[in-house]
C-alpha cells in the first residue's frame, strides 16, 4: 500500500468520512435546506477543499469492509465505527464503491449528489441513476463497487463487531478503574458470554480478528486478545462454561495494573533503560490492588488477582515478580501467560519496528521459552493456533503466495489460503484455496513450501482478513 498521507491528512480523512455518514443521516431525516443540513454541507465542503489543497486529489474507495483514502486503509475505533459501518452500508445500497474529488468542491456540488444519492435507493439500478445525474459536476467522478459479498462476510461483521464491542468495554473498564468508579461485573459477563459463543461458532473468524495487529490503541486490543485466545484454549481444554466466564475476565484484567505505569513508559518507541523497567515488573502488584479495589472479595475477583500477579511469573519462577517459597501457578496463570507472550511478540507496537510473524513466534516460543511455559498448555495453544496460525504468509509450491486464512483442524499443515498473488507474482484479488484437495491422482494440489515476511511485502492484514 502507498503510505503518502500524512497524520494530519489521516485524521481530516477519518473526519471527512464521519462527516459525511453525520450529513447523510441528517439529511435523511430533515430537508435539504434544513439549516442542521446547510450547516452540515458546509462543514463537510470546506474539509475537502482543505485536503485538496493538500493533497490534490482525495480517492475515497470501499476494499471490503474498509474504507480507504489515497489508499491508506481508515482505521477502525470505537468512536467512529458506528458511522463508519452506516456508511459503508449506505454505499453499498446504490454500489457507489469509490469517489474520486480532483477540484475544489462546491455546496452545490454536494447538494446535488446528496439529492441524487438519496432518491437513487428507488431506482433499480441506483449506480447508474446516481452517476448519470452527477455527469455534469466535473470536480467528482463515481465508481461502482466491485462486489465479493456472500454469505461469509456476513459471518465476519457479526464477529467484528462483538471483537470491537469487547475493545471498547475493556477501554471503558481502564477509564473507570483509574478514576476509582465501580466496574459493572455483569456487563464485563455479558461481553465474555458473547466472545464465547463466537469462539463456539466461529472460531476461526474471531481468531483471525486476534491476528491483525496494527489498530490503533494496541493496548486495549491487547487485552482483548488475550481474553479471545485464553477462552478458545480454555474451550479446547474442555473447560465448562463457568470456568470460561472466570477465565474471560481474569484474563481481560491481566494487565489492568499498567494504568498505574506512564505512558511515557508504556509507549516509549525505544528500548527500557533499567529503572523503566523496574516500573513496568511492578504491573503485575498494581493490578493485585486495582482488582482488589473493584468489589469485595469472592472468586472472581480471586482469580483475577491470581492471574495479574501471576502471568509474568514462568512456571520454573524466572520471570516476575519474585517471590519466596514460589508455588505452582495457577492454571488461569500458566494460559494467560502463553497467549499474552505470543500476542505481544506479534505485535506491531510503537517501540517494535518488526514484530515477529506469527510461525515464528511460535518456534521462537517452543525453542527458548519451552522451560517457562506449561507444556501441555502449550501443545493445546499450538492445536488451536495451527502450525502456521492465521496471517501467516507463505509460499506454495505453485509459486502463488497465500495469506493462511483458517485453520484446518485435521490436518494442521494444510490450512485453508487466500492467494494474493498468482504464479507471476502478479497481486491478485485474493481468493480461497484449501491446501487438503487433492486431484484425480491422490496428489495435493497445492502445499506450503516455505513462510515469508509480510513486512517485506507491505502486505495489509486487515484487507485481507476481514
Ligand atoms: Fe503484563
Ligand atoms: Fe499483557
Amino acid at each position: 500500500m502507498a503510505y503518502s498521507v500524512n497524520s494530519e491528512t489521516i485524521n481530516n480523512a477519518t473526519e471527512v468520512i464521519n462527516q459525511l455518514a453525520i450529513f447523510l443521516r441528517t439529511a435523511k431525516v430533515h430537508n435539504i435546506n434544513n439549516t442542521a443540513v446547510i450547516s452540515a454541507t458546509d462543514k463537510f465542503v470546506s474539509l475537502v477543499n482543505n485536503i485538496i489543497g493538500l493533497e490534490n486529489t482525495i480517492v475515497l474507495e470501499i476494499r471490503g469492509e474498509y474504507f480507504y483514502f489515497n489508499d491508506y486503509r481508515i482505521r477502525y475505533s470505537p468512536e467512529y465505527i458506528l458511522n463508519l459501518d452506516s456508511l459503508i452500508r449506505e454505499f453499498k445500497k446504490v454500489e457507489l464503491g469509490t469517489i474520486l474529488i480532483k477540484n475544489k468542491i462546491s455546496p452545490e456540488d454536494i447538494k446535488v449528489f446528496i439529492g441524487l444519492f438519496l432518491k437513487s435507493h428507488l431506482s433499480e439500478n441506483p449506480f447508474d441513476y446516481l452517476k448519470d445525474g452527477m455527469s455534469d459536476i466535473a470536480s467528482i467522478q463515481l465508481k461502482k463497487i466491485q462486489t465479493i459479498s456472500d454469505e461469509t462476510l456476513d459471518k465476519r461483521k457479526i464477529v467484528k463487531r462483538i471483537y470491537f464491542n469487547a475493545v471498547s468495554f475493556y477501554k471503558e473498564i481502564f477509564n473507570k478503574v483509574r478514576n476509582d468508579e465501580k466496574i459493572n461485573l455483569k456487563r464485563a459477563k455479558r461481553v465474555i458470554t458473547s466472545v464465547i459463543n463466537q469462539i463456539i461458532e466461529q472460531e476461526q473468524i474471531l481468531l483471525g480478528m486476534t491476528a491483525i495487529k496494527d489498530y490503533d490503541e494496541y493496548t486495549y486490543h491487547h487485552s482483548t486478545n488475550v481474553s479471545i485466545l485464553s477462552v478458545a484454549l480454555g474451550r479446547r481444554m474442555d473447560m465448562n462454561h463457568k470456568m470460561l466466564i472466570d477465565l474471560g475476565i481474569a484474563s481481560i484484567f491481566h494487565d489492568i495494573g499498567k494504568i498505574e505505569v506512564p505512558n511515557e513508559i508504556l509507549n516509549k518507541p525505544s528500548n527500557l533503560n533499567d529503572s523503566e523497567w523496574r516500573i513496568i515488573k511492578k504491573h503485575p502488584k498494581w493490578g493485585v490492588n486495582a482488582i482488589l479495589k473493584m468489589r469485595s472479595i469472592d472468586d472472581l475477583t480471586i482469580n483475577s488477582a491470581i492471574v495479574a500477579f501471576e502471568h509474568h511469573m514462568n512456571i520454573n519462577h524466572t520471570g516476575y515478580p519474585q517471590v519466596e517459597n514460589p508455588a505452582a501457578l495457577d492454571l488461569f496463570s500458566r494460559i494467560v501467560s502463553i497467549v499474552d507472550q505470543y500476542d505481544a511478540m506479534t505485535a506491531n507496537r510503537i517501540y517494535r519496528s518488526n514484530p515477529m510473524s506469527p510461525d515464528t513466534t511460535l518456534r521462537e516460543l517452543q525453542e527458548k521459552s519451552w522451560e517457562k511455559l506449561d507444556p501441555l498448555v502449550f501443545k493445546f495453544f499450538v492445536n488451536m493456533i495451527g502450525i502456521y496460525p492465521i496471517g501467516t504468509l507463505v509460499m506454495l509450491n505453485s509459486k502463488e503466495l497465500g495469506l493462511v486464512f483458517e485453520n484446518n483442524q485435521d490436518f494442521l499443515h494444510r490450512p485453508r489460503i487466500m492467494i494474493i498473488s498468482d504464479n507471476k507474482g502478479n497481486w491478485i484479488k485474493g481468493h480461497l484455496v484449501d491446501l487438503a484437495d487433492k486431484n484425480g491422482n491422490d496428489e495435493y494440489l497445492r502445499t506450503i513450501i516455505k513462510t515469508m515476511n509480510p513486512k517485506h511485502y507491505n502486505i495489509n492484514l486487515a484487507e485481507y482478513l476481514l
